[in-house]
């Protein structure tokens, strides 16, 4: 990993903003690290260096819905493709959100992530949406957690089908489905680093005790090198007391796990962004949680390569 300053200018023409803008940001403490020396300000980014191109897997998961899970990986995914990245995204849910998010008709699709883990066919990729690449699915996966039941290495099956193209992506991210069934299992056998979203809502506060002893389960079972890169509270609103409080409830209770990143702010530009089929970074480039997303893509590059921030129990 290296990390390079760069100055306003350049930040903002690889953001695709103004230079004032990014000035005005940086001026007002809301670019992370940056750094005024003899009177410019200096941001720091981080890259992959050309010795570390092997495949890097995150599994997006939290057995509870609607946390946040898809619009999580598309808005990552998007920022990290913009960092240089060559990034696969699975849509590892028979909702199919992210592959309707990312504009295909899950219906209409021929072969989805199903064929991949039932029939051991290659992965069907779909290429160059929002810039990054996409294992679709649909509802037929409903189907796979029974047709798998007495499948010889079932949990490994998602593992084996991205052997086939690691040669060819930096990172995949993967979106789990809200459940603790078998799919969940899959995704979080198939991957080396974990992020999980959360709510700040009392609800979600109840809920961490178990999502812990998933997490745990699968490491002791499956996969031990599973490593948390980050809880990320999601759907923050800041101006309230309840998410404060649960908020630091949450961030007392997960630290130890691993570490409590920046909160997304709620935002009904998101939901707007998923009807233009695209991320929140090219639906509205000037909205606040942009940066948010940057920030975040930077601390997910500096655990992958760096492995500094990941904590391991
Ligand atoms: N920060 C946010 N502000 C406002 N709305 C948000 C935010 N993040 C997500 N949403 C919205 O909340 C809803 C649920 O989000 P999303 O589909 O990403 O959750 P999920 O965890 O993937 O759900 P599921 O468990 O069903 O897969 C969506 O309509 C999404 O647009
Ligand atoms: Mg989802």
């Amino acid at each position: 990993m290296r990390r390079l300053w760069l100055t306003t200018e350049e930040y903002a023409s690889r953001r695709g903003v103004s230079d004032a803008y990014v000035r005005r940001l940086a001026g007002a403490g809301q670019i992370p690290g940056a750094e005024k020396r003899g009177g410019q300000w200096l941001i720091p980014v981080l890259e992959p260096g050309p010795e570390e191109t092997a495949m890097k897997t995150v599994a997006v998961f939290n057995q509870a819905g609607g946390v946040g899970k898809t619009t999580l990986t598309l808005n990552l995914g998007y920022h990290l493709a913009r960092r240089g990245l060559k990034v696969l995204l699975v849509d590892l849910d028979p909702q199919a959100t992210l592959t309707a998010f990312l504009g295909l008709a899950p219906s209409d699709l021929e072969a989805t992530v199903y064929d991949a883990l039932l029939r051991r066919e290659n992965l069907p990729i779909h290429k160059n949406l929002a810039g990054m690449d996409l294992v679709p699915s649909n509802i037929l996966l409903a189907g796979a957690e029974q047709e798998l039941v007495s499948a010889l290495n079932r949990e490994g099956r998602l593992r084996k089908a991205l052997d086939e193209v690691r040669a060819a992506y930096d990172v995949a991210l993967i979106d789990c489905p809200p459940s603790l069934g078998l799919l969940a299992v899959l995704g979080l056998a198939a991957a080396d680093h974990v992020v999980v979203p959360v709510q700040t809502h009392f609800k979600a506060y109840l809920g961490t005790d178990q999502l812990l002893r998933t997490v745990d389960g699968v490491r002791q079972e499956l996969n031990p090198d599973l490593e948390v890169v980050g809880f990320v509270p999601m759907q923050y609103a800041r101006g309230t007391q309840h998410d404060r409080d649960v908020l630091e409830a949450l961030t007392a209770q997960l630290t130890e796990r691993g570490p409590v990143l920046t909160p997304v702010p709620q935002a009904a530009d998101f939901k707007k962004a998923t009807v233009e089929a695209k991320p929140l970074a090219l639906f509205n480039p000037r909205h606040p949680a942009v940066l948010v997303f940057e920030e975040m893509a930077d601390r997910v590059m500096d655990t992958l390569y760096g492995s500094r921030e990941g904590v391991r129990s």
